[in-house]
């Protein structure tokens, strides 16, 4: 069973090839973010017209990569959500044509369960990866972390799960994209502040803990604001201070230490939260997924934290990617799970699980 997973839902035009949900034949993952970068954020138009050139060659080289051509290939994964509008629409239409003319299954993928999946790839036949030596098992919690999405999730089995909590407000990876504008650090915020944050001292400010009334739920629009006040008083200004104007005046030093509590606090919340999931629920395999899982300082926590030898997928798997996609692809071809109709397939911005 080979499938090829398309992902457009952000700024990165990706696609692989996945064989039986554990073999990884290709990943070719093309970002915009350089685009991006001077508006410290991602521009939804931007992104929608760089996939538009870069989607056909992006999946002509995942078949190469695979050394796979079209009969090779038994079904089409496509993200339909969640994510940009523009951008999913890009991935969906050209899935659904490609599923027309080459006519194979059409499977619509969920981004966040997705990312989840990553960690079901165990073997490639491409260099430089470093995967898990085996398969999550059943019940399995998942811990979804990325820059749209915080989640706690508990699947029973494939296809069969409940969410435990979410965010109410930011994503964890936004947070971190914030707390990097507010210290004057490169988009995309997660790998600069883990950089930054070497340099500091994580208990030098001691951030808040959002409490909320789900025991799963979290919240990082608190902590933010707790980290722009904190960057204020360290200038010796009030709340009034613009932000634009904090990184010139906050040392090195201040930035280090901001960016080292405030990271502390962000991954101590999540961490928090998978352990008393963790020991309420008693789940065979804990996995990670989405951007910030790639983050060193989250799985040491979560290592040191968890009563479970934990394992982590390769970074390049935790960012967006076509690999993600075409995995869970494979397990719904596998369980014969419905294919989605390729000429009415539509996209869904703001799909939930
Ligand atoms: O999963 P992803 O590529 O896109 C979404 O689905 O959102 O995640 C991107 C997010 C960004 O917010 C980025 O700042 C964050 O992942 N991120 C990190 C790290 N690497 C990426 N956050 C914290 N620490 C990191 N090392
Ligand atoms: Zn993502």
């Amino acid at each position: 069973m080979r499938i090829l997973g398309i992902e457009t839902s952000c700024d990165e035009t990706a696609a692989a090839v996945v064989e039986d949900g554990k073999r990884l034949l290709s990943n070719v993952v093309l970002s915009s973010i350089d685009l991006h970068k001077a508006y410290g954020g991602v521009v939804p138009e931007i992104a929608a017209r760089s996939h538009i050139e870069a989607i056909m060659p992006v999946i002509e080289q995942a078949l190469e990569q695979a050394k796979c051509t079209w009969d090779d290939i038994d079904g089409i994964a496509v993200t339909y959500g969640a994510g940009l509008g523009g951008s999913l629409l890009i991935g969906v239409l050209t899935a659904r044509t490609l599923a027309i003319i080459k006519q194979k299954p059409l499977y619509a993928i969920n981004h966040v369960e997705g990312h989840i999946y990553a960690n079901f790839l165990t073997e490639t036949t491409l260099p430089h990866y470093e995967l898990p030596a085996a398969q999550p098992q059943f019940p399995m919690l998942g811990l979804i972390v990325s820059g749209g999405h915080s989640q706690l999730v508990l699947w029973k089995n494939h296809f069969n799960y409940k969410l435990l909590g979410q965010t109410h407000d930011d994503a964890i990876g936004e947070a971190f994209d914030k707390v990097a504008k507010i210290t004057g650090l490169p988009y995309p915020g997660g790998p600069s502040i883990e950089q930054a944050a070497r340099k500091g001292d994580p208990f030098v400010y001691s951030f808040p803990k959002a409490q909320m009334e789900g025991r799963y739920d979290f919240s990082f629009s608190g902590v933010k604001t707790a980290v722009l006040r904190a960057a204020q008083a360290a200038v010796g200004e009030d709340f009034t201070f613009p932000s634009s104007k904090l990184p010139d005046r906050l040392s090195e030093r201040q930035k280090a230490d901001l960016c080292a509590s405030f990271q502390r606090v962000a991954m101590e919340t999540v961490v928090d939260k998978t352990v008393l999931a963790y020991e309420e629920f008693q789940p065979k395999s804990v996995v990670i997924g989405g951007g910030v899982a790639s983050s060193t300082a989250l799985r040491e926590e979560l290592s040191r934290r968890l009563p479970y030898p934990i394992t982590y997928t390769d970074r390049k798997l935790c960012t967006d990617n076509g690999a993600m996609v075409a995995t869970l692809g494979c397990y719904k071809a596998i369980h014969k799970q419905p294919a989605a109709d390729p000429y009415t397939l539509e996209i869904t911005p703001n799909l939930s699980m």
